[in-house]
């Protein structure tokens, strides 16, 4: 008999890119781009979550504490019997996470760090001990990246996640899409250009071939000022299949 396919928690995805598709500058900078109410709309989707995943240079460059600061949503969920913070989640490969990055500075929910087998010892110490004050821990697995699946599925079993949302960066974002976990795609198009041919775009990475390309359904289009707000459904392989 087949055992059971192990559970994921939903995963929704949540970016902001300039006119030119940019989602910072080609120094990096600017990732703090758009208005006031997209503000609100990204803490209410990150209030919707169990937990909040980013990648190490993000957590490096955009210096978030990754909580929900207003007060109204962290009341709204405990109201929904959930915690008032989500689990925070940070993915690092090489051990570029720094054990004083900002998200440290703060123990208002578990800091879990899932790395690869490719980090020096010496680092994984120091984020053991970045972690334990947070009640959160250090996962090591894969050779030179996390199986992000696996990652889902200890977030689903050991730490009751349900539903996470994952703001970036580009490079994850592209692992998140390879592995196919993918559910929801919020897309924030703010008007500005950024230009410059190595300036990052939602989604980096290795990129996929023609034949791997993801497939999405819109869901709903609003518009608030200059701003444009997406959302879309991304589709499983299996689903493009039967669209053909
Ligand atoms: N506009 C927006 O909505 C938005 C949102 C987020 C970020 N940004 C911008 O995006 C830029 C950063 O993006 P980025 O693509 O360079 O970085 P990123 O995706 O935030 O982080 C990449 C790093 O995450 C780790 N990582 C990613 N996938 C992994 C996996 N499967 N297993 C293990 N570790 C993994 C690796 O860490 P190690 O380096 O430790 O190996 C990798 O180098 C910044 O400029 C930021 O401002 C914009």
């Amino acid at each position: 008999m087949q055992s059971p396919t192990p559970l994921l928690p939903h995963l929704v995805m949540n970016m902001a890119m300039t006119l030119d598709g940019k989602v910072s500058t080609i120094d990096r900078t600017g990732a703090v781009f758009t208005s006031h109410h997209d503000k609100q709309r990204m803490a209410q989707i990150r209030a919707r979550a169990d937990a909040l995943i980013m990648g190490a240079t993000t957590v490096a460059i955009d210096t978030p504490r990754m909580l929900i600061n207003t007060p109204e949503l962290r009341q709204s969920r405990t109201q929904h019997g959930k915690p008032e913070q989500p689990i925070r989640v940070i993915l690092s490969a090489t051990g570029s996470l720094r054990p004083d990055a900002r998200p440290f500075s703060s123990n208002a929910s578990p800091i879990l760090v899932f790395a690869s087998n490719s980090t020096p010892k010496e680092w994984r110490t120091s984020i053991e001990t970045a972690v334990r004050p947070s009640n959160g821990r250090l996962f090591i697995m894969g050779e030179d990246r996390v199986p992000l699946r696996t990652m889902l599925e200890i977030l689903y079993s050991e730490y009751q996640v349900r539903s996470a949302v994952c703001e970036g960066g580009p490079t994850l974002n592209f692992f998140m899409f390879q592995e196919e976990l993918v559910d929801e795609l919020y897309l924030t198009i703010a008007p500005l250009i950024f230009g410059g041919a190595s300036a990052k775009t939602p989604v980096d990475g290795p990129g996929f071939s023609e034949d791997l390309t993801r497939h999405a359904t819109l869901k709903s289009t609003e518009v608030v000022g200059d701003e444009v707000y997406l959302h879309y459904h991304i589709s499983r392989a299996h689903e493009k299949e039967e669209r053909k």
